[in-house]
């Protein structure tokens, strides 16, 4: 069993490593690159948890290519799920007729991904895609799909690459699995 090394929580298991997930994640710019060929594209990534996958996602994709970043916050996630979704910091880029990806790190229930395509879909985007890192299926709880899926993982929680577990781990290089009786 490969384990990270991690100051707090030095034998956390690695799910997935980071040589996995540059490989994949240069898969996905390609595939990127390719439909927006000779078009423009606007990745809007979902502070905090997709920084550091759209950084590495933008850098991958050789069409022409901006970034920008919403915030939200949602509530009663884990317990008692009210779907509540609210923006903490809009994207201050345009979206009227932009080819628009949404960059999240997770795909779990859905219910921030759906909120945040309703959103941007008043804009009247001229395409709207959504990315995600990671695709948890097995919670899901609204009807809602990635375009671009880096991998389909079964129900942990994970943290590293972005994630976190109480704003920790999110430094962690690799994708790695929180036990449950984590502090
Ligand atoms: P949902 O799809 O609305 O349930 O929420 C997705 C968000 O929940 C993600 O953007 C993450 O911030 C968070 N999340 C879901 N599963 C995990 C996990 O395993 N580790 C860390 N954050 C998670
Ligand atoms: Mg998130």
């Amino acid at each position: 069993m490969k384990t990270a090394i991690h100051a707090v929580q030095p034998e956390l298991q690695i799910l997935l490593d980071r040589q996995q997930i540059a490989d994949r994640v240069a898969q996905m710019g390609a595939e990127i690159s390719r439909d927006y060929s000779g078009q423009s594209v606007l990745l809007i990534g979902v502070l905090k948890g997709a920084a550091i996958f759209l950084a590495d996602l933008a850098r991958s994709i050789s069409a022409d290519a901006t970034f920008d970043f919403i915030a939200v916050s949602s509530y009663g996630k884990g317990q008692k799920t009210s779907g509540a979704v609210k923006v903490i910091k809009d994207a201050d880029t345009p979206i009227g007729g932009r080819n628009v990806i949404l960059v999240e790190d997770i795909l779990d229930t859905g219910l921030t991904l759906l909120f945040l395509r309703k959103l941007l879909e008043q804009h009247d985007p001229k395409s709207l895609r959504i990315a995600t890192c990671l695709d948890k299926p097995a919670r899901r709880l609204e009807q809602i799909e990635a375009d671009y899926v880096g991998f389909r993982i079964p129900n942990h929680f994970v943290v590293g690459y972005g994630m976190d577990y109480g704003e920790r781990y999110r430094n962690l290089p690799d994708i790695c699995i929180l036990p449950p009786e984590a502090p």
